[in-house]
């Protein structure tokens, strides 16, 4: 895959392990044209200008709230991400969560793992069965959408928020998938899954007074970006028991994890793999590729950040 960058340009590739630090990046793309860059490099206005010749800046991910796309803009630099080629492993592995946490895997296994399991019984970690139930989306883009289309196999009813129907007044029916006010999906919902961009105005969009909307039976489920959900308040609405559960595959300040979410049953914590696996990688880098050899070419990008 890299051989088809080589073919077009000199490439300074990073191989340390985790992130590359704030200043050898400044360092290294002080003469480059173009950065592939994933969702851990901040690319600030202080790597943007520290880069005079950049053209393109090619996230590997479909988020890119690393990323300062209004001065890139004003630099006349290109921003790409990696949209529909991770539609389905995100969706696959939301529907991993949602089973996950509602059938209480992970607790089973640490139980288990512990040497607590005294053999079969029949009311061990009951779980909540999914049919008939309400599938809440917040969000209704590709992801969201592909989400919703698994939950026929699931016996659930699905219904969504998203910017366009913000106001409850807007609110109308689409195909099997209903369309609601956030505050009416809250309250009506069983599963309520995010999958908005991290943007100003969804930061904190599930916050205390959202979370006590929520039923007490319903679970909440977040693979689209942390800090859309108040971390702390989530951590505080489960202590209480407010909510039944939570799967989370997103922090608000990855790679910490709050000690208060690390301590409770009812929540269950993965390292932010929802895109994670070699297919969907692969095709992620290639695409980010493509789009570097694109713009190096004088041509539009495949996929650029709208
Ligand atoms: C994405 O593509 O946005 C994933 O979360 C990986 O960063």
């Amino acid at each position: 895959m890299l051989s088809k960058l080589h073919a077009v340009a000199a490439v300074d590739l990073y191989r340390g392990e985790g992130p590359i630090s704030q200043e050898e990046l400044r360092a290294r793309i002080s003469d480059k044209e173009a950065l592939v860059c994933v969702s851990t490099d901040a690319i600030d206005r202080i790597v943007l200008d520290a880069a005079p010749q950049l053209k393109v800046v090619a996230n590997v991910a479909v988020g890119y709230d690393n990323i300062d796309v209004a001065h890139a803009r004003s630099r006349g630099v290109v921003v790409t991400n990696t949209p529909d080629v991770l539609t389905e492993s995100v969706a696959d592995f939301t529907w991993g969560l949602i089973l996950a946490i509602t059938r209480r895997l992970a607790e089973g296994e640490r139980l288990l793992r512990r040497g607590d399991w005294k053999g079969w019984a029949f009311d061990l970690l009951l779980g909540s069965e999914l049919r008939g139930k309400q599938l809440g989306l917040i969000g209704h883009g590709r992801i969201g959408r592909a989400v919703a289309a698994r939950a026929p196999a699931f016996g659930m009813r699905v219904a969504y928020t998203s910017q366009s129907v913000a106001d409850a007044a807007a609110a109308t029916d689409d195909g099997p998938a209903r369309a609601m006010s956030l505050d009416r999906l809250l309250i009506t919902s069983d599963v309520i899954s995010v999958h908005v961009p991290l943007t100003p105005a969804t930061r904190h969009l599930i916050d205390k007074r959202a979370l006590a909307r929520m039923k007490r039976s319903a679970f909440l489920i977040n693979t689209a970006r942390g800090s859309v959900i108040d971390e702390a308040a989530l951590a505080w609405a489960l202590q209480q028991h407010l909510i039944a559960g939570a799967a989370l595959d997103v922090y608000e300040h990855e790679p910490a994890v709050s000690s208060e979410l690390l301590q409770l049953e009812n929540v269950l914590l993965v390292p932010h793999l929802a895109s994670g696996t070699t297919e969907t990688r692969s095709t992620m880098a290639e695409l980010a590729i493509d789009n570097v050899i694109e713009v190096l070419a004088g041509r539009p990008p495949l996929t650029p950040v709208a």
